[in-house]
C-alpha cells in the first residue's frame, strides 16, 4: 500500500486549479442510467471513486468512453443505450457507498432493480432508509433479502409526495432522478441543497426533466416518459477547495485556487476569516493567505449546506491545532466523524472529545509522525497536519486519498511542499 511522505514547515506558494467534484460527478454518472442516449460529462476527476463507479456501470452494460478535455481536464461519454443487467453487486456496493445511487434511476428506466446494502462504513451506520421510503412514496415495491434491496415498478413508478425526516444527499439526488421518469408530479419536502445537488438537478433539466425550486429545500418534479442525452461540465470540488484553503492558513502561505466557486463556500470563508485568514475574490477563484501571523482559534458545528460541511471538518480541526487559543469543533452530521483525532494527537495536538464535539487546544507547533487515516477526508487532514509538523510525516493508507483528491501530491509539490509517494509493497 502507498504512503505520502511529507517533509513539514514549508509555506504553500502558488496557483492551484481545483477539479471537477466528486460528489457532483457520482450522482451525474448514474443519470446516464436514465436514458438511452449519451450523457457527455465534462471535467470528471480522475478518482478511485469514480474508477468503481465506471466498473458498476460498465457491468450493467453502459458503454463508457473517454475524451481529453481542456486543461488537462477528463470528458466521460457514458451511453447507456441498452440495459444488460440491473444487479449492482456487493463486491462493489461494499467500495463504495455512493454505488446506492444506480437504485433510484434503475428502478425508473427498468422497472426494478436489485442493489446490494452498502452496510455500515468508517464513519458511522449510515442507513439507507430514507433513499427507501422516498422511492416507496413513488410506488416502489422494496424488500431486503439476502443483503440486497430488490425493487419493483411494474407499472412503473408514479409522482407522489416525500417529506424527509431528515436532509439527504444522497437520498435527494436517488429520488430526484427517480422522479424525473415517474408519470406525474412529484414532491419533495425538505430535500438535500448542496451544490452537487443543484449540479444534478441542471444536467437533469439539460436531459429534458422538469423541476422546479432547483436549490432549495422543496423541489416539484413533473415526470416526463423519456429523457434525452446531454453535454454537462461537473461543478467544481467546493470540499477540494476548502482544503486547500486551509492548506495555506496551516502552512502560512499564499494561495490561489483556480474555478473555486465562492458562493458554495460562504460559510466556510466566513469562519476561516474570523480565525484571522485573509480570502478574497480574484478572476480566477479565491486568494487565501493569514491575515497577519498566527491564526485564532474559532468554533465550527457541521450543518447540511450552507452550513458548515461535515467534509470539511476534520481539515478544519488540523487547522486549528496549530491555531492560538481554543477552539469548538461539533459534527453533527455523522456520528463517528472523529478518528483523525488520535492521529493528529500522534503528532502532539491537544484535542479532547466529548461525545460530538472536539475541543482543541491550539499550539505553536505540531511534529511529524508516522499515521495512518481512516476515511477520505481524514486521511487529507493528516497531510494537511504534516505540511506544517516539524519534520517527516508518513501518511499511511492513502488509498483512501485517492477516493476523493485528484493528483494531490503532485498540486501540493507545485506550490512548494515537500511531499512524495511511496509506493509500498
Ligand atoms: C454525501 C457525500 C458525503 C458527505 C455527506 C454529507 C456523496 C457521494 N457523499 O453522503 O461526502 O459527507 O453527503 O454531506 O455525495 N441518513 C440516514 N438514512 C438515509 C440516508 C442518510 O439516516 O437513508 C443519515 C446518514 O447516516 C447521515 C445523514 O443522514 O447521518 C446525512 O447523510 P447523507 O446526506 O445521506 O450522506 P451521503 O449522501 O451518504
Amino acid at each position: 500500500m502507498d504512503s505520502i511522505e511529507i517533509q513539514g514547515g514549508r509555506p504553500l506558494v502558488g496557483e492551484i486549479a481545483v477539479s471537477g467534484a466528486k460528489n457532483a460527478a457520482l450522482p451525474l454518472m448514474a443519470a446516464c442510467l436514465l436514458t438511452d442516449e449519451a450523457l457527455r460529462l465534462e471535467r470528471v476527476p480522475r478518482l478511485a471513486d469514480i474508477a468503481t463507479l465506471s466498473s458498476l456501470l460498465k457491468g450493467l452494460g453502459v458503454q463508457i468512453g473517454e475524451e481529453a478535455g481542456e486543461k488537462g481536464q477528463r470528458t466521460l461519454l457514458l451511453d447507456a443505450k441498452e440495459i444488460t443487467s440491473t444487479q449492482a453487486s456487493y463486491d462493489l456496493v461494499r467500495k463504495m457507498r455512493a454505488s446506492v445511487l444506480v437504485l433510484g434511476p434503475l428502478l425508473a428506466r427498468c422497472g426494478h432493480a436489485e442493489v446490494s446494502l452498502p452496510g455500515g462504513c468508517a464513519i458511522g451506520t449510515r442507513p439507507v432508509d430514507l433513499h427507501l421510503r422516498g422511492l416507496e412514496a413513488l410506488g416502489a415495491e422494496i424488500e431486503l433479502e439476502e443483503g440486497y434491496i430488490k425493487a419493483r415498478a411494474p407499472k412503473g413508478l408514479k409522482g407522489g409526495e416525500y417529506v424527509f425526516p431528515k436532509v439527504s444527499v444522497g437520498a435527494t439526488e436517488n429520488i430526484l432522478m427517480a422522479a424525473a421518469l415517474a408519470e406525474g408530479t412529484t414532491r419533495l419536502v425538505g430535500a438535500a441543497c448542496e451544490p452537487e445537488i443543484v449540479d444534478l438537478a441542471h444536467c437533469l433539466a439539460a436531459m429534458g426533466a422538469k423541476i422546479e425550486g432547483i436549490g432549495h429545500s422543496e423541489l416539484t418534479i413533473t415526470g416526463v416518459p423519456r429523457l434525452t442525452g446531454a453535454t454537462h461540465r461537473v461543478v467544481s470540488d467546493r470540499i477540494e477547495a476548502g482544503t486547500f484553503l486551509m492548506a495555506a492558513g496551516i502552512t502560512g502561505g499564499d494561495l490561489t485556487l483556480c474555478g473555486a466557486e465562492p458562493e458554495h463556500l460562504s460559510t466556510v470563508i466566513e469562519l476561516l476569516r474570523q480565525a484571522g485568514m485573509r480570502i478574497e475574490e480574484t478572476n480566477a477563484g479565491l486568494r487565501a493567505r493569514p491575515a497577519n501571523g498566527r491564526l485564532h482559534g474559532a468554533d465550527a458545528m457541521t450543518e447540511p449546506f450552507p452550513g458548515f460541511p461535515t467534509d470539511l471538518q476534520a481539515q478544519f480541526m488540523a487547522l486549528m491545532t496549530t491555531a492560538e487559543g481554543a477552539s469548538m469543533i461539533t459534527e453533527t452530521i455523522f456520528e463517528n466523524r472523529f478518528m483523525h483525532v488520535p492521529e493528529l494527537m500522534r503528532m502532539g495536538a491537544h484535542i479532547t472529545v466529548h461525545g460530538g464535539s472536539a475541543l482543541v487546544r491550539g499550539q505553536k507547533t505540531l511534529k511529524g509522525a508516522p499515521v495512518m487515516a481512516t476515511d477520505l477526508r481524514a486521511s487529507v487532514s493528516l497531510v494537511l497536519a504534516g505540511l506544517a509538523a516539524e519534520g517527516k510525516t508518513l501518511v499511511n493508507r492513502v488509498y483512501h486519498l485517492d477516493r476523493g483528491y485528484e493528483r494531490v501530491e503532485e498540486k501540493l509539490a507545485a506550490c512548494g511542499a515537500s511531499i512524495r509517494r511511496v509506493a509500498g509493497e
